[in-house]
């Protein structure tokens, strides 16, 4: 038995809390594996918002939701996820959230997520959270500003509260290369 990457973990953790007909945000849509996972989650009746700041990940993330037939439930939205007040209705909570950091696979490894506006979403993003909500953020060590960002990302997750947010990281240790870690916020 091998077990689950980080990444599968995550989807396990918003498997178990995200309903059909529910409201899901993807902060960082890259490629679209995860939107999509989160579009056939809520079912037609559901809604998932995602961001990204490159044009390339939109068009990536809108063929693939095509090409499943789910395009019509997901709002695309080509902005930075620090700037979710302005894009996303007053009035919407999320049942769950997923962000994955660091660079589009394949695209432009230059364009990275950073952690003041990383911290601006997920702070955002935790309010938005209906009790009992999830939050996974998927960490990248071993690129430029992957170690500070991860590690700017565990510390505000340690300054939560424990009548704010329950909280879990993992991460395999033995590896040949750095590995990503998987941060698990779940909303009280
Ligand atoms: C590791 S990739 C995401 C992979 C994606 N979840 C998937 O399923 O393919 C990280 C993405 O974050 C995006 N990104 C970087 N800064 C961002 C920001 N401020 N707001 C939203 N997305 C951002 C990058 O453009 C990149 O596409």
């Amino acid at each position: 038995m091998s077990l689950p990457t980080v990444l599968e973990l995550a989807k396990q953790y918003i498997e178990a809390v995200l309903p059909m007909g529910g409201v899901a945000l993807d902060g960082t849509m890259g490629n679209g594996y995860d939107t999509l996972f989160l579009a056939q989650r809520v079912g037609a009746a559901g809604r998932v918002y995602a961001f990204d700041v490159q044009p390339e990940a939109l068009d990536a993330t809108h063929r693939r939701l095509e090409s499943e037939g789910v395009a019509e439930r997901v709002t695309l939205i080509h902005a930075s996820h620090a700037e979710m007040t302005q894009h996303l209705p007053a009035n919407i909570t999320l049942h769950a959230a997923m962000y994955n950091l660091g660079y589009l696979p394949h695209g432009d490894k230059s364009v990275i997520t950073h952690a003041a506006s990383t911290l601006a979403a997920l702070s955002e993003t935790l309010t938005r959270l209906v009790a009992g909500g999830i939050l996974t953020v998927v960490l990248y060590p071993g690129h430029a500003g992957g170690d500070d960002e991860a590690a700017a990302v565990i510390a505000w997750a340690q300054g939560l509260l424990p009548d704010v947010a329950q909280i879990q990281w993992t991460q395999s240790f033995n590896t040949r290369r750095p590995a990503p870690s998987l941060l698990i916020i779940g909303k009280r």
